[in-house]
């Protein structure tokens, strides 16, 4: 009795401890009933970094008198400023958008709660401006969708404590359909209206059309990202500063040889980082380097080419990078050998979009790569002083999140490579 007892504990223990993870169905893309409004209420509100200590406020109505003015102050209801902005708007085919408002806001002080009105009228928001040193935490999460699982990823990240949102790609999967684009950002709003949202964009942003639409005129009109403020002439490609990190967002869909715009802004870009001020060096486009799963494979190796000796050169921390439904993370790599002065290169393009996962890996797993896994999910960066972050992965175990990976870096400042790769960079910045 006893050892039956025993044996049927060991059982359940071993079977416990072995069960693979059960991968929870798809999700149906949401419903957005028909809302009414008044045409200037503002809709789709979201922020994103603009400069030192600005904020861009971005907004829809659909009356096109209402005007591009933000308010706002440290207490509720008590708007000692107020800024005007531009607007905006597009056709594509049979749709026609509403105004969309940019407004810049500031000088703002560092680590701040404001509250803040749009057009003059429609409820509060409140945003917090990030830090002015480390640490700063980041949630990270691309290919969103909108989805039953994306409602997930983006409740599990409203969860954590974080002060910008990165995202590599891939919004609302409009994907011609126009409305889709306005439904993805009512659906964003209650985290994108509080946190900086910085964006890059991915192959569903695209919406060609041959002789009619060039492409990302939805995307560029409604999410404009600090492209002037970086030095860039596209929306496309970009750099901004906060706290202890430079950050730069690529366009993976653009030209990106030696002898292209996108290539010379960043050279230019890289030339005036200063690692004293920002010691963590980050980079966000949307077609992984590095990725051993079967969906995309080999998409990324011609920009990877083009630009992998630069980043290497200019000792670059981490690389996040999307489009693959699933989660991937690399050791520190170079020339796909492991380099303790290479990036470490993160997959997340797991944000829950109406594709589903990407389940098929290639075999064996190359030496390169550390974690993978086939679920959707949200990443946290928190960079806590010049030479340590800490990287988490959190799973969407049905509707938990579950941290599933986790590891430290260190940075490339505290290794040494920055210092020891110093006139390598400087020959190749100065090389026309
Ligand atoms: C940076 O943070 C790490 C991890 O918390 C800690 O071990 C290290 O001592 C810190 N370094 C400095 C200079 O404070």
């Amino acid at each position: 009795m006893k050892i039956r007892l025993f044996l049927t504990v060991a059982v359940i223990i071993s079977a416990t401890v072995t069960a693979d993870y059960v991968r929870p169905l798809p999700r149906k893309t949401l419903q957005f009933p028909w809302n009414p409004k008044s045409p200037s209420y503002p809709q789709q509100v979201h922020i994103s970094l603009a400069g030192d200590k600005h904020m861009r406020v971005t907004w829809i109505t659909d009356a096109k008198s209402s005007p591009s003015m933000v308010e706002y102050g440290k207490l509720p209801g008590q708007y000692d400023n107020f800024a005007e902005g531009e607007s905006t708007s597009y056709s594509y085919l049979l749709y026609s958008s509403g105004k969309i408002h940019h407004t810049v806001i500031g000088p703002l002080e560092d680590n701040t709660v404001y509250f803040y009105r749009c057009g003059g009228q429609g409820p509060e928001f409140q945003l917090k401006t990030p830090p002015a040193q480390l640490p700063i935490t980041f949630a990270v999460a691309g290919d969103l969708g909108q989805t039953g699982w994306t409602k997930s990823t983006l409740d599990h990240i409203d969860q954590c404590k974080y002060d910008v949102h990165l995202l590599p790609g891939d919004l609302s999967y409009a994907d011609y359909i126009q409305r889709r684009w306005d439904t993805f950002g009512e659906l964003v709003q209650p985290l994108a209206s509080a946190r900086p949202w910085m964006v890059t964009q991915g192959n569903h942003e695209k919406e060609i059309i041959p002789f009619l639409k060039d492409g990302f005129e939805s995307y560029n009109a409604r999410w404009k990202m600090p492209f002037e403020e970086s030095g860039s002439s596209s929306n496309l490609y970009y750099s901004f500063d906060v706290a202890g990190a430079h950050i730069i967002m690529l366009g993976s869909y653009e030209d990106y040889d030696e002898y292209s715009e996108q290539y010379r802004w960043l050279k230019g870009d890289l030339s005036k980082v200063d690692r004293k001020r920002t010691p963590w060096l980050m980079v966000l486009f949307h077609v992984p380097w590095y990725n051993s799963n079967k969906a995309h494979q080999g998409e990324g190796d011609d920009m990877m080419a083009a630009i992998e000796p630069l980043f290497y050169a200019a000792s670059v921390d981490l690389v996040l990078a999307g489009h693959v439904h699933a989660y991937e993370r690399s050791k520190r790599v170079y020339n796909r050998r492991s380099d303790r002065c290479g990036a470490v290169h993160i997959t997340i393009g797991d944000g829950g979009n109406r594709e589903g996962l990407a389940t098929k890996y290639v075999n064996p797993q190359p030496a390169w790569s550390v974690f993978r896994e086939a679920s959707f999910g949200h990443g946290e960066l928190k960079i806590v002083n010049t030479t340590h972050a800490f990287w988490s992965w959190h799973r969407n175990d049905d509707d938990e999140p579950v941290k599933s990976d986790d590891f430290w870096i260190t940075s490339l400042v505290s290794s040494g490579c920055v210092a020891q790769k110093k006139n390598e960079l400087d020959n190749i910045l100065m090389t026309p």
